[in-house]
Parts: C-alpha cells; structure tokens; sequence
C-alpha cells in the first residue's frame, strides 16, 4: 500500500497506547482505515485489531488489560489497491495467522506473486501486500529443513521473500513468538526511533519524536532486526552499520518532514509522484488504464484539476487524435450541452468529493455516456459514480494549494492519451522513455532553478497584479501559475492567452504589472517571442520561464526561469514545478498563511 504510516515497538512498556501514541502522530497524512497488532511475548497471545474508526476512537475502545503485550505494530492505510474496509486493513498475515505484516509501498506484481501462492495460502484481502506474509510463510516451510532455526532461518527467509518483490515497501514483519520486529525497506522510508530498553520502528519521524530524538535512516535494501536491548541491520546478506542521528526538530517541524510549510514539502514531493503515479500504469509491454473508451472525449472538473483537464486537451488531441472538449463542472451541469452515448466523459478531481464534478458525472451518466473518474483518493464518492477510475497515486496533500496532485494529474493524462493513441510501437516506447525521465527533471527544477526563483518571487511580491501568459499546451500551465499566485500570496494575477493580450489586458499594462511568460520549443514559440515584445513595448516587466539552451530569449525579457529541456508536449510539468515554486516564494515574501489560504477548502463538497 504505498503512502501509509507504519508504526512498531519493542521493549518492556504496553506497546498498545506507544503504537496508538505513534500513528496518531502520524495522522495528519490522512487515512482511511487503520490497524494494530500486540504481542505479548511471556505467553505467546497475539491480539490484533483492523477497523475504519480513527487512532482516537481506537485508544477509546480497545482496553489494554485485552491487548496487552510488549511488542507492538500499526498502520494507518490510505487505500491504493482495495477499497479502504476492514478486510484490506493491515496488518496482513499468513494463513496460520503467526507472521504479520504492516506495508507502505507498492508492490509491483504481487499479482503473479499470488497466482503462484494461490495453490498453497488463502488470501483474505484485495492488497498487494498480503503476499508478503504468505511469501515469508512459504519460504519459511521451504528452507526449514536445512537445519537452521530461530532468527537466522527468520532472516534467511524475510531476505529471499523480499527479492521476489518488485516495487516499493518499507515493512514491519512482526512473528508469533519471536522476541523482536523486523524491518525492511526499498525505495520508501523507514526509520528506527533508538530508546532506552526499548526501541522504535517508523515510517515517519513525528512518529517516534515524543519517545526519543535518536533515529537511524535505513538505507535503501537494508534489513534490520530490532529487539528491546539491540539493533541487527544488514544490507546485502552483510551486516552493516548506521549512524544514530539526533534529530533537533520539533514533531511539528517533523510532520513537515522539516519543511516550514507542507506546501514546499509537497513540492519537493512532485519528482516521486511522477514516479508513483508511472509505476501503477506501465506495464512490460506498454500502458494498461484497465478501461475501452469511447471514441469522443469530455473532461469536467473545478479549480486546478480543471487546468489539468485543459492541458489534458492539447495532449490527447496531439497524441491521440481524439477531439476532447472541457467544461467547468459548475458551468456544464446547468448548461443545455446535449451529449450522445458515444463520449466518454472523465472527471478529474483530485478529491474525488468536489459537489459539482460529481453532478455532473451523474449528468453524464444520464445521457448514457462512459463515465471515468481521475482522482488521488481510493473509494471516494467519484468512484463509486463512474464506471471506471484510474487513481494518480499523489500520496496525501495536506497543503490547500494542490501542487503534486496537479502534477500527478498531468502524468495520468499523458498516460491517458498514449494509452488511447493508436500510435506504432516504436513512437510510444520513445514517449514512454521520456516520461521516465520526468521525475528527474522535474528534481532539477527544485534542485537548479529554486536560487533564481526566490530571487524573482520577491521581486514580485511587492506587486499588486501579475499576467501569466502562455500559449498551446502551456496556456493551462498560466492559468493556473496565475491561480496558484493569487491563492496563496493573494496578488491578484491573471492567466491569459499570449495572442488575447492584444484584445484588452493591452490597457492595464504598465511597468507596474508584471507578467510571466511561459516558454517551450514548440510551434508556438516564435509566436509568444512576439507577445513577449509586445508587452515589452508598453514598459511590463517580462520574467520567462523557458528552457536551458534558449539563448534568444534573455534578449527580450528581464529575467528567466530556467527548466530543463523536454518534448514540448511534456513541458508543463518543469514548467509547473517552477511555477508551483514562485507562487510558494513569493507567498512566504508577503508573509501569508501559506498552508491554508483565507477563505479556501481544500475539498469543496458544496455546490
Ligand atoms: C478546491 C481546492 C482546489 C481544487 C478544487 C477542485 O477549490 O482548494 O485546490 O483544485 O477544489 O478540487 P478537486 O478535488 O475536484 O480536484
């Protein structure tokens, strides 16, 4: 299950109310569903307990002297594959019920992984991780016989479980009368809390911040066995070692993975919701979205997603060849739009809670179109109204700005247009390849680019009214540049067609009014240059963002964002990590309140 917390503890306290203590500081993620597993090791009594109610509820209900132990894991779930329900709550456990498992990953192809456990396990849940804990249980039987026992055969048999795996997890392996827990981690985090007597195993720092300030990193492959009174780790088969960290933060600062807004830290996050949401579609022989659609196109959605939507018009219709038509939810479900049963209609909502998206996919299941949902929330209402549902895999947002939800909207809907081009397999795999190659750019962004944006950001904090301009595919990337503004550092700001400029805004413009240019190789960047010194005519202020190697722009404009160079199709995803990072500057230069913006909600469930 990948964007999970998970918790675990070893030492001579009641693990109950430690693990429940830990989750609950690890709550502010989001999460759907939850669950906990004590074991008391004087007798050997697991008790477990998995539900939907919240960490509070639990410390409510769950009476220690029932769930007494000292040695503890628990998850908090936020639903990838499965719908959030107690049956697909972890921790998950083999057939005879002695290994268990708490997961935050993905697990790649735990689906030919359970075909082959088929024949010998029961499965009891819809997860990818439940093959964990039949693999172990298996391998465990297999290699039983060689003579080993005790914690050497646990490791030899957690170690070759873990390389059928392909994805991503960091894991706590709890079993029946073992006196320790067992951690392990690729590709997601995983830390142990180092105590007194005791110790702590977490997927987040906040989590363990109250028990200690000494922390270990595991380290990517690392397997670590942890008792009350001493820590294994080892990483190819070798025992190494790793430093213990004192972590001056405070669990509000670690909640923020040390970031000083959730915003920037979400940000920071955008190269890893590239990836995520890439690792759930592609396949070894191209993209599979698990839906046929029709053969006309229409996207409804408020707000960003509604920007997405728009670029998702350029690219479809670029890639694909398919006419899509976008409309603002809120417009389309009073409008007198006929539609025929031969659309398909997607919402895209990141929420999958937004009241005028949902009516109006129930609008367009009326007319008896195709109906699929695009969100980044398993099981929320938009899903049980379309028929199909294909999640962007952004992890949580905890930001009111929606930052790597937005760019994560974007990949789906390249992944959407490849998936419907009827393109020859050569030209896809080049797309595929360059899409690969996003999460690093987009790394670039924050690591290159992020000097020169604050520089510019305070410079036009002390504005009053912004234009984002741009054309193409990168005219939804100014709209929402200009929205992403004015949300979070209230400067009014205005997304315009380059070419519309001419037709109006002309009149507003002064050296007072700066505007932001957004550039790409494409066809149209002869084009917007002539905007551009349009604008520069009448005394604005021109900032571009444009790539590395276009030399002729510095020409024409008096300062440039610079981005990676990429298919131009693809280039509202640099463009947007550089954008997303003004706005979050220049909101922190007029000193705003940048996580919760005045006035707004982040899932509006009003019409
Ligand atoms: C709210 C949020 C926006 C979001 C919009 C649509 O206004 O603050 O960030 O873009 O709703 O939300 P959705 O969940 O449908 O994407």
């Amino acid at each position: 299950m990948a964007m999970c917390g998970i918790v675990g503890y070893v030492g001579e306290r009641e693990a109950l109310p430690i693990v429940l203590g830990s989750l609950q500081r690890i709550e502010y993620r989001g999460y759907d569903s939850c669950g906990i597993l004590v074991q008391d090791s004087a007798n050997g009594q697991v008790y477990m307990h998995k539900g939907l109610e919240s960490i509070d509820e639990l410390m409510e209900i769950l009476p220690l002297c029932d769930y007494h132990g000292n040695i503890g894991i628990g998850h908090t779930r936020w639903a990838t594959h499965g719908t959030p329900s107690v049956r697909n709550a972890h921790p998950h456990l083999d057939c005879n019920g002695e290994i268990a498992v708490v997961h935050n990953g993905i697990i790649e192809n735990f689906q030919s992984l359970k075909e082959g456990l088929l024949r010998n396990c029961r499965f009891r849940s819809d997860t990818d991780t439940e093959v964990i804990p039949h693999l172990i249980e298996n391998t465990l039987m297999r290699i039983r016989d060689s003579g080993e026992s005790g914690e050497e055969l646990l490791k030899d048999a957690i170690r070759e479980s873990l390389s059928y795996l392909k994805g991503s997890y960091a894991i706590i392996v709890a079993i029946k009368g073992f006196d320790g827990l067992i951690a392990a981690r690729r590709e997601s985090p995983l830390i142990i809390g180092v105590g007194d007597r005791e110790n702590f195993i977490a997927s987040d720092v906040p989590a363990v911040l109250e028990q200690t300030n000494r922390v270990i990193y595991l380290e990517e492959g690392d397997i670590a066995v942890v008792k009350k009174d001493g820590i294994y780790i080892e990483n190819g088969a070798v025992e190494v070692k790793r430093v213990v960290r004192l972590i001056p933060w405070t669990i509000e600062d670690a909640e923020k993975g040390g970031y000083e807004h959730f915003m920037l830290k979400e940000i920071h996050e955008e190269p890893k919701a590239i990836i995520d949401t890439l690792r759930g579609y592609l396949t070894e022989t191209g993209i599979e979205l698990g839906f046929d659609a029709r053969h006309d196109i229409m996207m409804v959605a408020c707000g960003t997603s509604y920007y997405a939507a728009l670029c998702g018009k350029y690219i479809i219709e670029h890639i694909a060849r398919i006419p899509v038509q976008v409309e603002l939810a809120s417009e389309f479900n009073y409008s007198d739009t006929v539609l025929g049963d031969d659309k398909t209609v997607i919402a895209m909502t990141q929420s999958g809670e937004t009241a005028d998206t949902l009516m109006a996919l129930k609008k367009a299941k009326r007319f008896g179109c195709h109906t699929v949902a695009i969100t980044n929330v398993v099981g929320s209402s938009v899903t049980r109204i379309a028929d199909d549902t294909v999640y962007i895999r952004a992890g949580p947002e905890i930001g009111v700005a929606a930052t790597k939800s937005f760019i994560a909207q974007l990949v789906t809907i390249y992944l959407l247009g490849l998936y419907l081009a009827d393109i020859p397999r050569h030209d896809l795999e080049g797309w595929i390849e360059e899409l690969k190659r996003l999460p690093q750019l987009a790394q670039m962004v924050i690591d290159d680019s992020n000097a020169v944006i604050q520089d510019i950001a305070r410079y036009l904090a002390g504005f009053e009214n912004v234009f984002f301009v741009g054309r193409g595919v990168n005219l939804p990337v100014a709209l929402e540049g200009a929205l992403k503004l004015k949300e979070i550092s209230y400067i009014h700001a205005e997304g315009y067609a380059a070419g519309e400029l001419k037709h109006g805004p002309f009149a507003l413009l002064t050296n007072a009014t700066p505007v932001v240019a957004i550039l790409s190789n494409d066809n149209v960047y002869e084009k917007l240059l002539g905007n551009i010194k349009e604008i520069k005519a009448r005394d604005a202020p021109v900032v571009a963002v444009a790539v590395e190697g276009d030399d002729e722009i510095e020409k024409y404009v008096d300062a440039v964002i610079r981005v990676p160079a990429t298919r131009a199709l693809l280039s509202p995803i640099p463009n947007s990590v550089a954008l997303h990072l003004l706005a979050y500057w220049a909101a922190k230069a007029r000193g705003c309140e940048i996580d919760k913006p005045r006035n707004l909600a982040k899932s509006v469930t009003v019409e």
